[in-house]
């Protein structure tokens, strides 16, 4: 589709000319962040070690050797950013509570002062008509845990549901959207089979055990919002891409329905449908003794909301000699790459939402996109003085007006997505890629914490300010 650039102070459309009266009055639009990313403040009011903070300071783990122990300084700097939200326009936040801010060591004893950081921002937010969305783990497992075995051990599922509770109990009066875990498959892949992320184990296929804890600590966390909280929307977040074959080839096709499996259906058939995928669609060896009856009940608890993160699409060939896995990822050739070396392929995400409504049907519960955006090399343009720095993203504008668009096209073939959350709010610490890669809508000077609003912002803001 050729599109008409958008130029500043122009109105806020999409890359098919629509605006936000698409959309119903009460869809959810928001920007989204996560604890480890944003906050800094690592010991702050009593807050003890996640396996982020022991992670990021073990050489060689990070590029750059980074860490996020400043981050963007978001534990002391909350007010501002609500402030740059409520300009923008949003009427959505959603963000991460830190594990070892309210449970220093993942048991024992709550530490109050971290759950008062939570309460302020739930209030601010508020003040300015923005609904908090909150998620209770974005990967900051406290460390404690992991010297116990981390998600590998059944008992951190426990301690997930306990600690669900008792922020439920805190917060349940004024928020009403709850997310138990944001993204399991990278918990599970980049945490415990890769070790690409903290804690960095390389277990490979031995790594179900992390998969299968994390889905029941879901289970068990949307059993314990339930009980503290009723009326609540219950949701689980899961990262997830549709899977195509570069060919028609035995071999490729069942290495794309093995790597749909690993990244889709093994996040997406127990949670909606209480089972896994079959191992012969897998095609990998995995232990499922820790699987023990009743388990799969707990994890397929009913849900009121399914929150889909949207990055790329993937392209599968069956995988070469001596490839442990049973599928091999090739790039998609003629596509604009982001930063991260991510295809742009907004039509993925239309392809994607209705493929799981064609593919869960009742099972599957409304749908918030609750992460979708994109890397790319911002650069400040400082100002003489008196006047203002700016950042021009276009790209991202782009990159938004398309993917906005392709979540209307999904709506209009009968799927029912009710929220779209733009990743990020701030360029924040981006894991194992450090400061260099830049998501947000708000362009972060590290060096000195200044907040600068990129293009990206302004269309975001005439987008929402548009009709609704
Ligand atoms: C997602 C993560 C989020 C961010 C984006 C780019 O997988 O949930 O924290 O890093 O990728």
């Amino acid at each position: 589709m050729t599109t008409t650039p958008w130029v500043p102070g122009g109105p806020g459309t999409l890359s098919d000319g629509r605006d936000r009266s698409a959309f119903p009055s009460d869809f959810l639009w928001g920007t989204a962040t996560a604890s480890y990313q944003v906050e800094g403040s690592p010991t702050t009011d009593g807050k003890g070690p996640s396996i982020w903070d022991t992670f990021t300071h073990e050489p060689g783990r990070v590029a750059g050797g980074e860490n996020g122990d400043v981050a963007c300084d978001h534990y002391v700097r909350m007010p501002e950013d609500v402030a740059l939200m409520a300009g923008l326009g949003v009427n959505a936040y959603r963000f991460s509570v830190s594990w070892p801010r309210v449970r220093p060591i993942g048991s024992g004893a709550v530490e109050p002062r971290g759950l008062d950081f939570y309460d302020r921002l739930v209030d601010q937010l508020l003040a300015a008509g923005i609904a908090p969305t909150l998620t209770l783990y974005h990967w900051d497992l406290p460390q404690a845990l992991e010297d116990a075995g981390g998600w590998l051990n059944r008992d951190t599922a426990y301690r997930f549901g306990e600690y669900a509770g008792i922020v439920a109990e805190r917060l349940g009066d004024r928020v009403h959207t709850w997310i138990t875990v944001n993204e399991a498959v990278v918990v599970s892949t980049f945490g415990y089979a890769l070790g690409t992320h903290a804690p960095g184990r390389m277990l490979l296929f031995d790594s179900f055990p992390a998969t299968h804890h994390v889905l029941l600590g879901h289970g068990l966390a949307a059993a314990a919002v339930r009980a503290a909280v009723p009326g609540a929307r219950v949701a689980i977040t899961h990262n997830l891409s549709p899977v195509h074959a570069v060919s028609d080839s035995d071999a490729d096709r069942r290495a794309a329905a093995a790597m749909d499996a690993i990244q889709n259906g093994l996040y997406m058939d127990p949670v909606l449908l209480g089972r896994y995928p079959d191992p012969e669609v897998v095609g990998a060896p995995m232990d499922r003794s820790c699987v023990l009856d009743g388990d799969l009940d707990v994890i397929r608890a009913p849900l009121d909301a399914l929150g889909i993160n949207y990055y790329n699409p993937t392209l599968v060939k069956a995988p070469g000699e001596g490839n442990p896995f049973p599928f091999e990822i090739t790039a998609m050739e003629g596509y604009e790459t982001t930063d991260m070396g991510w295809p742009v392929v907004p039509d993925g995400l239309r392809e994607l939402l209705v493929g799981v409504r064609a593919r869960y049907g009742d099972a599957l519960p409304p749908v918030m996109v609750t992460e979708n955006g994109a890397a790319f090399p911002d650069v400040l343009i400082e100002a003489p003085e008196g006047d203002v720095a700016h950042v021009d993203d276009p790209r991202r504008v782009e990159y938004l007006r398309s993917h906005i668009a392709a979540v209307a096209a999904a709506r209009d073939a009968g799927v029912d997505v009710t929220g779209y959350f733009v990743w990020s709010l701030l360029d924040n610490f981006e894991w194992a890629e450090g400061y260099a890669k830049r998501f947000g809508l708000i362009y972060v000077d590290y060096p000195t914490q200044r907040r600068i609003p990129k293009l990206s912002y302004s269309w975001y803001r005439a987008f929402l300010g548009g009709p609704a």
